[in-house]
């Protein structure tokens, strides 16, 4: 029989209630309209990844969390309307009782191992284009003084009190569990011992005298934030399981431990004999970041995003909310929460060796083929499972044949001898559809075409504000399908470019499908920047050419002038994306790394 975990309160109990300085009634999203209106009103914009444990080395699904954030920013930035508006954060999470085990077991210092592990991540996001403007790590400086401030924010409200915590400890998850979220597990030898119901994670019976944050006084106004503020926690499903849950009873939470068990933390400020408890402290680096307590943070917060796993759902939608609430703050502006990666359908476990290397994967497949491979197939409300022949075969389909193909096939010496942007005929390809006459060569489905990609950037845009970025490559992986068929119908390679009748045609089937392509390779430069760099440079668009905000398509079909009229590709760079071989030996190497 498992005991009962208690939380036995000895402090004062009956403290008042919090008041709140900031209101956090319904606020204003953007709609992901392209317009400058809209850029004016979000004018700040701060990214952040969750800060990834150094106990081991990274995986796919950390990468994935990174990838999530970086194309969220890289799009933000596109629209403009300045660069320096938008802020990106990532880094290591180094306190708490996994990682001084994990030191232990390594038979390391706790600062050998954050040295070690937190030099792999910063590699690692290095070398997959993570455009992060910060990696915080939480055994600076700077952090230890936003946490201590942040504290005694908390004491001074009167919000920490001092109690006996008596109950489950899971330090794999570095948190308190109550009895329903226990079970036994059978070890090899037939001996059983309690783990997490969740997590599979073994947990200890913990009983200490800590600080306790009295989070049972935020369950209304969380209920009203979440209330208020629908687009809060995106995708919808995750907001009406935060909801479920506070439907329950939300006890007080213990936010330190015995320094005697934890030295490895941040001490209370005024009491060395306690550590901070991992989570607060490292909920804060959201803070850090953005300059807190000095006043410059204010500009940041709360016009933030956190990117978040389905598993630290709990710790950024009810501890944290109710920390900045406790502490006067606004709840972040927008909580966007994924699902995990699987592979060949299991969990990444060390246990089973199936912890898949993403260095490997940049290597086999290239930065930006993982990248797009992830993004395009990641899917936030369900987990995803990775194999190599998923990934060749996605690639190969969309990067190589399709994006590729499409490229070469207006690009190539034999097809645009002139090897320039060429002219758009009106009088081919009339404005008005439905039009006959002797010259117009448009046809329904060219009409189609063209209105597909003008309204492509807006729909890419609201695919980002609610989180699908794999709905908004799909988007732009169906134009290329459909700029395909174009280009197919209309055979250029069958027209003569010495023909007066074919010239015309000729030019404008060229020009509108490099119309497409310019719109396709601004819009993939989130994903795949370097792909897309090679694409665009080919196109001849040079580097202030490729915001969003300056995507007018077709120009020339509305009447205006384009720019690019006229103008000489530049320089071939070779295939846009070479074609994957299948690996027979793959699968094997992922489950031995
Ligand atoms: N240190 C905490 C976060 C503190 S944030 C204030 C932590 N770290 S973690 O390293 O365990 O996880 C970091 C992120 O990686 C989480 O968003 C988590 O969901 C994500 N992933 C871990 N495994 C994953 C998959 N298999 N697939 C996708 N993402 C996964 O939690």
């Amino acid at each position: 029989m498992l005991r009962k975990s208690v939380l036995r309160l000895l402090g004062r109990t009956g403290a008042s209630r919090v008041s709140l300085l900031e209101d956090f009634g319904p606020r204003y999203y953007t709609s992901g309209s392209l317009s400058a209106r809209d850029d004016a009103r979000d004018a700040r914009a701060y990214f952040t990844t969750p800060i990834f444990y150094v106990n081991a080395a990274p995986h796919i699904g950390h990468l994935y969390s990174a990838l999530l954030a970086d194309a969220l920013s890289r799009h933000r930035r596109l629209r403009g309307p300045s660069t320096a508006a938008t802020r990106f954060s990532t880094g290591t999470d180094e306190h708490g009782l996994k990682i001084q085990q994990a030191a232990a077991t390594a038979g390391l210092a706790p600062t050998e191992l954050c040295d070690r592990v937190s030099k792999h991540f910063q590699q690692l996001f290095q070398e997959a284009g993570i455009s992060c403007t910060d990696f915080i790590r939480t055994t600076e400086a700077r952090h230890r003084v936003a946490v201590q401030h942040f504290w005694g924010v908390l004491k001074s409200r009167g919000l920490l009190y001092k109690g006996v915590y008596e109950g489950w400890y899971c330090a794999s998850d570095e948190c308190f569990l109550p009895e329903a979220k226990v079970t036994r597990q059978l070890g090899p030898l037939g001996d059983s011992f309690p783990v997490s119901l969740e997590s599979g994670h073994p947990v200890s019976w913990t009983k200490e005298e800590n600080y306790i944050f009295r989070l049972s006084q935020f369950r209304e106004p969380l209920q009203r934030w979440l209330r208020g503020n629908p687009q809060a926690i995106t995708p919808e499903p995750f907001h009406h399981v935060v909801l479920q849950w506070l439907d329950e009873e939300l006890p007080d939470l213990s936010v330190s431990r015995r320094s005697s068990h934890l030295h490895w933390g941040i001490p209370v400020p005024g009491d060395d004999s306690q550590t901070i408890y991992v989570w607060l402290d490292a909920l804060v680096n959201y803070l850090t970041v953005i300059g807190y307590p000095n006043a410059e943070f204010k500009s940041w917060w709360p016009a933030t995003s956190h990117i978040i796993g389905k598993d630290i759902l709990k710790f950024h939608a009810i501890y944290w909310p109710a920390f900045l609430l406790g502490a006067g703050m606004s709840p972040p502006q927008r909580i966007y929460v994924h699902s995990h990666w699987t592979v060949c359908g299991q969990k990444m476990s060390k246990s089973l060796g199936n912890v898949v290397d993403p260095r490997t994967c940049l290597n086999r497949y290239t930065v930006d083929g993982f990248r797009y491979f992830l993004l395009r197939q990641g899917v936030p409300n369900w987990d995803c499972d990775y194999y190599d022949e998923k990934v060749v075969k996605l690639l190969n389909s969309e990067l190589a044949d399709a994006l590729g193909g499409l490229l070469n096939r207006c690009t190539a010496k034999r097809i645009n001898p002139s090897e320039t942007y060429p002219a758009f005929c009106t009088t081919c390809f009339p404005s008005e559809p439905g039009l006959v006459g002797p010259s117009v060569r448009a046809q329904a489905e060219d009409y189609a075409l063209v209105s597909s990609v003008a309204t492509l950037p807006k729909q890419v845009a609201d695919h980002y504000d609610n989180f699908q970025i794999y709905k908004a490559l799909e988007a732009v992986s169906s134009c290329v399908r459909q700029t395909n068929g174009f280009v197919q119908r209309h055979a250029p390679w069958k027209l003569n470019w010495e023909s007066p009748v074919d010239a015309p045609w000729l030019g404008t089937v060229l020009h509108v499908a490099l119309e497409c392509l310019r719109v396709f390779g601004t819009l993939l430069q989130p994903v795949t920047p370097s792909l897309a760099d090679k694409l665009l440079s080919r196109l001849g668009v040079s580097a202030s050419e490729r915001n969003l905000g300056e995507l007018y398509f077709l120009p020339r079909f509305y009447g205006h002038p384009c720019p690019f009229e006229g103008r000489r590709l530049g320089p071939e760079t070779g295939l846009l994306f070479p074609r994957l071989e299948p690996s027979r030996t793959w699968l094997v190497k992922a489950h031995r790394t």
